[in-house]
């Protein structure tokens, strides 16, 4: 087993190893880890990529949200099996190397470079449209050239989008400080979130009138799935929260609880703000609005609480790119612990308790993306990225029930193999609708990812000291 791609690390010694030496601090429970969930989820998906899926798939956009949220439970039930079995900092890349071998294992944190990475790099950009028009509201502008990335906006000469680029470093200073001050800023931040997107709810409510609701998919179920297969987008982050099974008490029990609590409320919201979305303005005059749902507001007179909204939408994206930066840390201090990328990234502060290196490192990287990358197309690398994490983490939970049927399991996948199986499924679609140029690009980076594990990784993995 030695030098074989698929040599296992053994789920007992994993386990053990965690109990000495380099780990993080414990603290974090249900309640935490919901918040942490919903901190991801609800962002950019809600507050930008509805506007292309109204115009892509009509008022059936509630269909598409309800689809891709079919694929995130089924795919949640999966990781929570998992988060409970093998509560080790690491997501996914942790369980696929417990049971589906090494080589695998690195493809799988690869793959989430792409959903953490360039998540928070998406979404600073969206954050830092959302904030200038807020600037904008109290008559401050900054100079063009520091407003986007270059050849980001047609007819205009732009060099660097500052906002986007500070506000990563910000999350950074964060995250280096410790998970404490960071989650207690997120648990504002996501109070205050929640509380925005039921302010619309109410607010909007009253002006939704049904005849917009026809015709329902204008665009037929091609137009459904095509917005399904962005606003899987919407739904990405839950999965974060289990990447914080080391600093959570009790993970056994709070981590299932915790991921499936937060993509459920999330979905609830997500399809009752679309409903009204498009119940209030007809779905083609969402064609090229940055700000759907304030816009819908906006339309309805309601300036003032329009300017809420916006806030809340600024508050909002900050806690995705915070604890999307959270989870692509951990999930490289656990690949560097086990020696498939350099230790240094593993390297925990000796004050702080946080793995600062590499916190510095994917910050700085993540804040350079977003200022000098214009990231539109890249938001369905993240999706493809997730979407094959999924697909593989569904596919372990069946093998590890049939190789380890002995493991215990703290919180057991319903239907096995039926859920899983299903989650698969829908991945694989939705990996389908989203297009073949970005699959192509998901390849590229995929031979990249295998040099540098048949460089680097292979020859320094821990599992060659056994
Ligand atoms: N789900 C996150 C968002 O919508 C990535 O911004």
């Amino acid at each position: 087993m030695r030098g074989s791609l698929f040599r296992k690390k053994g789920i007992e010694d994993m386990l053990a190893s965690v109990s000495k030496g380099n780990t993080l601090k414990k603290e974090l429970g249900t309640f935490d880890l919901t918040m942490l969930g919903i901190g991801a989820i609800i962002g950019t998906g809600i507050f930008v990529l509805t506007g292309t899926g109204a115009t892509t798939a009509g008022p059936g956009l509630i269909v598409s949200f309800i689809i891709a949220g079919l694929a995130c439970l089924f795919a949640a039930l999966a990781y929570a099996e998992f988060a409970s079995t093998v509560p080790i900092s690491g997501s996914a890349y942790t369980y696929t190397y417990a049971t589906m071998g090494e080589l695998l294992a690195f493809i799988i944190g690869w793959d989430l470079i792409l959903e953490y990475l360039l998540a928070v790099s998406s979404v600073s950009v969206g954050w830092s449209g959302y904030f200038q028009s807020f600037l904008k509201g109290i008559g401050l502008e900054l100079p063009v050239g520091l407003t986007a990335a270059p050849g980001a906006v047609k007819g205009a000469t732009t060099y660097f989008n500052l906002p986007a680029f500070l506000i990563v470093m910000l999350i950074t200073i964060l995250l280096y400080v410790g998970v404490k001050a960071s989650k207690r800023v997120n648990n504002i931040m996501v109070i205050v979130k929640v509380a925005v997107v039921l302010f619309f709810v109410v607010m909007a409510f009253t002006y939704v009138k049904p005849d917009n609701w026809t015709p329902f998919l204008p665009f037929g179920f091609n137009g459904v799935f095509a917005a399904a297969a962005i606003v899987f987008f919407a739904f990405i982050g839950f999965d974060a929260v289990a990447s914080a099974a080391e600093e959570t008490k009790n993970p056994k029990k709070n981590l299932p609880r915790g991921i499936v609590l937060s993509l459920l409320i999330c979905t609830l919201l997500y399809v009752v703000v679309t409903g009204i979305m498009t119940g209030v303005v007809p779905f083609a005059q969402f064609e090229g609005v940055t700000n759907p749902v304030s816009s819908v507001l906006e339309v309805a007179g309601q300036n003032w609480a329009a300017a809420i909204i916006d806030i809340g939408a600024i508050l909002g994206m900050t806690t995705v790119m915070l604890v999307m930066l959270y989870g692509q840390t951990r999930v490289m201090f656990a690949m560097s612990r086990d020696g498939l990328v350099p230790s240094i990234l593993s390297k925990v502060h000796p004050k702080h308790g946080t793995p600062y290196i590499s916190t510095w490192f994917f910050g700085i990287t993540a804040a350079l993306l977003g200022g000098f990358v214009p990231l539109d197309e890249l938001a369905s690398l993240v999706n493809i990225g997730t979407l094959s994490a999924f697909v593989l983490i569904s596919i372990a939970v069946i093998v590890l029930r049939y190789t380890r049927p002995d493991l215990p399991r703290a919180f057991r996948c319903p239907a096995v193999p039926v859920i899983p199986a299903l989650a698969v499924v829908f991945c694989v679609f939705l990996i389908y609708n989203l297009g073949s140029v970005t699959f192509i690009r998901f390849l590229i980076w995929l031979v990249i990812g295998l040099i540098v594990y048949f460089l680097y990784g292979r020859k320094h993995s821990k599992l060659n000291e056994y």
